[in-house]
């Protein structure tokens, strides 16, 4: 069967143009100003809507076990709703294994908790929680046989690397293609401040975000950016990006030529550290915490002017009664993480494009090709060529909704959102040219989603693009 998007305008990374759009066996095949119709073809139609291509949420964490608990979200929940927020493809961040367990040992276990479960195509980015030889020489398997073309490092929790750590890691990962994405807090100076908190009785949600101030997070950018230079000019992404002085870091390191991008995160545009203030201030802990309304204005600043290259969820979602639970009330013991897969277009279009602050190429770019194109799945996702997966979602510009959480598709039991208006919804999701979403329904199924291969990360290639 054959589907034709009629009357829509497609909008891509670098325009927007009034075509239609076929499709056939999950593939765009053709756009051009006017198709004719034929009797094979299913019809949607576009009008007064935009045509783009599928979201790209780059930093999801389903299914995941934090030790003291795992989250409420599995690979059919969490990709149900991510389809249903207008996101075609997830890139999980593996949880942390066993301690001395090798890279394979926990893809082999995402493996089959995503196998059969996803509802929309995904990937895994390789979690590096120590290294010796074995784990240098196990990279290069995981990035030519196994796809995966990206690893994150962390610089505090459980397993976090020292700096001899991190130097070998990085050279190692850009020898064998693939970039490494990194957690950046100061450790000891979050334990120091945290653990003074916590002896004088200061539990209460607020003591979460003045136990790791911007300091914590803007040192630890700028020393993975020198330490990423020192090995060899190692390709470096930098996750859930959330404070003015870190992207000053980024800005110049890039300035001088360095491959570092970043990533930042609707909790970090739209919500801030008064949160922490509520009776449930519980709802939002998570690292980095919310920051002030000044961080929020930088790195809209910093979208806008392209020094931030992604806009990512970090949905890890651990339901209020999972948070009550665990950390009887003391934020040093709160499962860290938020929900928002499902909101990720809707609050980027809302609070960026139907404010004017970035325009409609540059929400493409944010939140799908730049992650196709950083992590492996370009041209194969990320736009709207010819021979490109259809993975599309329709935008309704005029479109008002108050995001509900008793509306939205996960597991969860609150929305961090609440009760914001959105100006602007995706009303249709398509997967391979499957419709997955439509006018408030999940049409999907699980299993639908298949696994992606990526392609090693290619720094020369990478460097035109910017
Ligand atoms: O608090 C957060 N962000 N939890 C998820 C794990 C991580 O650090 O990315
Ligand atoms: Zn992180
Ligand atoms: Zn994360």
């Amino acid at each position: 069967m054959q589907r034709l998007l009629k009357g829509g305008t497609l909008v891509d990374h670098q325009g927007q143009y009034h075509e239609d759009l076929l499709i056939e066996q999950g593939r765009i095949v053709r756009r051009e100003p006017h198709i004719a119709i034929t009797p094979e073809m299913a019809v949607i139609d576009a009008t007064g809507y935009q045509v783009m291509p599928g979201g790209i949420d780059v930093h999801t964490h389903f299914n995941i076990d934090v030790g003291i608990g795992r989250s409420c979200d599995d690979f059919f929940s969490g990709t149900r709703a991510a389809a249903c927020g207008g996101t075609t493809t997830i890139v999980d961040h593996m949880g942390f294994g066993p301690a001395g367990c090798n890279l394979h040992h926990q893809l082999g276990r995402y493996h089959t908790y995503a196998e059969g479960q996803a509802a929309i195509d995904y990937s895994f980015h390789g979690v590096v929680q120590h290294v010796d030889d074995a784990i240098l020489d196990e990279m290069a398997s995981m990035v030519e046989q196994e796809g995966i073309s990206s690893f994150k490092l962390y610089l505090t929790y459980q397993y976090k690397l020292d700096d001899a750590a991190v130097l070998q890691a990085l050279q190692r990962l850009r020898q064998v293609g693939a970039l490494t994405t990194v957690h950046p807090e100061n450790d000891a100076a979050i334990r120091w401040r945290r653990d003074a908190f916590v002896q004088q009785g200061n539990t209460a949600p607020m003591y979460h975000a003045l136990s790791r101030p911007v300091a914590c997070e803007a040192e630890a950018i700028a020393r993975m950016i020198n330490l990423a230079s020192l090995a060899d000019s190692a390709p470096l992404y930098i996750v859930h990006l959330s404070n003015a002085l870190g992207l000053d870091y980024i800005r110049l390191a890039q300035h001088n030529g360095q491959l570092v991008w970043a990533e930042t995160c609707p909790q970090y545009l739209l919500l801030d550290e008064q949160r922490y203030q509520d009776p449930d201030g519980m709802k939002y802990i998570l690292s980095p915490p919310l920051r002030g309304q000044e961080e929020q204005a930088a790195l809209w600043q910093g979208m806008a002017e392209g020094s931030i290259a992604t806009l990512a969820t970090d949905h890890c979602n651990f339901s209020l009664h999972q948070r009550h639970m665990l950390s009887g009330g003391d934020f040093s013991r709160c499962p860290n993480g938020l929900p928002g897969v499902e909101n990720r277009l809707a609050l980027l279009y809302s609070h960026g494009v139907s404010t004017g602050r970035i325009s409609p190429e540059q929400f493409v770019a944010l939140t799908s090709t730049r992650p196709a194109q950083l992590f492996g799945l370009w041209p194969q996702k990320g736009n709207l060529m010819p021979g490109a997966d259809a993975d599309l979602v329709l935008f309704d510009p005029q479109r008002r909704v108050t995001l509900r959480h008793d509306e939205m598709h996960d597991n969860g039991d609150y929305s961090p959102y609440e009760g914001m208006v959105c100006q602007g919804w995706p009303i249709m999701t398509l997967s391979r040219g499957e419709v997955v979403w439509r006018e408030g329904v999940f049409t999907g199924r699980a299993g639908h989603g298949r696994f992606l291969r990526r392609k090693p990360f290619n720094a020369e290639w990478v460097k035109t693009l910017f």
